[in-house]
């Protein structure tokens, strides 16, 4: 018989771990710019009866029966994920971004041939071709960086690379870069010199749907994405691109390295599009830029250096170079205090990746609960004065408490689970 007792009946452990797991994230002012803070309803969804179904292969097309229903909620998660994007074809059932990613380039390479992507130490993502991740393990890569001097993407440098080295993909799209990317300019290189054009904009999809990024869509042939960040749905990854060619990223999604499909979390992320697709959502994306503009000012008023100086996005990279403090360090004296932030890599970096000399912050959850501008100012002064105080534990317990507190004017999780609207 189907047991139907409650979390807390079956396993009081775990669902321990979740009220302990909400209350850390209601308390604490979540920095993490690749996280954020799904509806009540999609949390709904991804809870639901659909996470039992096997339905193998596409809709009208599956290799299992009963999946009529999934039939229209999947057609209905890709045509929202079309008019979100613009895009002639979509794919929505990779598992995550890594997925994705994975499919993309044994969709359109055969393994040992060449891809220039942006290299993992100045901003790109594991997938992008670093040596650890299969992307670096199966195909040739060159990698482009930054100018050292202004940490920016240059034309000059993305050409120079291309012509030379000839590659059958070119990615654009980054996990630690705060500007505005030259998709356009990505495109016309590609063209050149005969490329495909890939760009990864898990980072800025929700920014793009709300209409304060550029998207990439009409200058890229496939573009994929993470459904969780900025756009703010359940964990999960979506391919988008020309027809012709994703009908080789639907059969490298399945069969070539998945088998069912995730139906709960393609349900979440049809229930998140359509959430995207709604103005609230677009002041929300606004209100995501101008956050993390505020916050980039009130760090650098507050003595921190930034790469670039600033943001066009909603995430930022702290550089400690010259200072006393690792990445390793903040991340810790933050964490003491209730701020999550993760160490990052800066280019150039003396330190090891398990140290690093930056901190990567971004602003798609403190703005999913309702910080402001000012909220951003208070932020910028509680993490001065953390960082400050490390090893200082009454100091930090101190900063500690009037985190709490904001973080209670502002509640996340104050209609039961799932996000209050603001
Ligand atoms: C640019 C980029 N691509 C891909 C991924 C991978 O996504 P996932 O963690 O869902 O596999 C990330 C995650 O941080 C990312 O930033």
């Amino acid at each position: 018989m189907r047991n139907a007792g409650s979390l807390a009946e079956v396993d009081p452990d775990i669902a321990e771990l979740v009220r302990k797991e909400t209350e850390r994230k209601e308390l604490s002012i979540e920095l993490i710019p690749s996280e954020n803070a799904t509806s009540r309803a999609v949390m709904e969804v991804c809870g639901s009866v659909l996470t039992d179904k096997y339905c193998e292969g596409y809709p009208g097309k599956r290799y299992y029966g009963g999946c009529q229903y999934y039939d229209e909620i999947e057609k209905l998660a890709i045509d929202r994920a079309k008019e979100m994007f613009g895009a002639e074809e979509v794919n929505v059932q990779p598992h995550s971004g890594a997925s994705a990613n994975l499919a993309v380039l044994f969709g359109l390479l055969n393994p040992g041939d060449t891809i220039l992507g942006p290299r993992l130490d100045h901003g790109g993502h594991l997938t992008h071709g670093s040596p650890v991740n299969f992307s670096g393990k199966y195909f040739n890569v060159v990698a482009y960086g930054v100018n050292l001097d202004s940490h920016l993407i240059e034309e000059h440098e993305v050409r120079k690379l291309a012509e030379f080295h000839k590659p059958k993909v070119i990615i654009s799209g980054m996990t630690a870069y705060s500007r505005q990317i030259d998709f356009e300019m990505f495109g016309r290189v590609a063209k050149e010199v005969g490329a495909y054009h890939f760009s990864d904009v898990s980072h800025y999809a929700g920014l793009i749907v709300g209409g304060v990024y550029d998207n990439p869509v009409p200058h890229a042939d496939i573009v994929t994405t993470t459904t969780h960040k900025t756009l703010r749905g359940p964990r999960g990854g979506m391919i988008m691109g020309r027809g012709d060619l994703m009908k080789k990223m639907n059969k490298a999604v399945f069969p070539g390295f998945q088998g069912g499909p995730l139906m709960h979390q393609v349900a979440g992320k049809a229930v998140a599009f359509k959430e995207a697709l709604t103005d609230e959502f677009r002041i929300y994306a606004s209100r995501v830029v101008t956050n993390a503009r505020e916050l980039a000012e009130a760090l650098q008023d507050q003595g921190f250096k930034l790469l670039t100086g600033g943001t066009d996005s909603h995430v930022m990279v702290v550089d400690l170079r010259g200072t006393e403090t690792t990445g390793a360090d903040a991340e810790t004296a933050l964490g003491k205090v209730g701020i999550t932030v993760n160490k990052n890599t800066v280019p150039g970096d003396p330190r090891p990746p398990a140290i690093t000399s930056g901190i990567r912050l971004g602003s798609p959850t403190v703005t999913t609960r309702g910080f402001r501008t000012e909220e951003m100012d208070r932020i910028a002064e509680f993490m001065r004065a953390a960082i400050d105080a490390a090893g200082d534990e009454a100091k930090l317990a101190n900063i500690r408490e009037k985190v709490v507190a904001l973080c209670r004017n502002f509640p996340l999780y104050d209609h039961g689970p799932g996000r209050a609207h603001r």
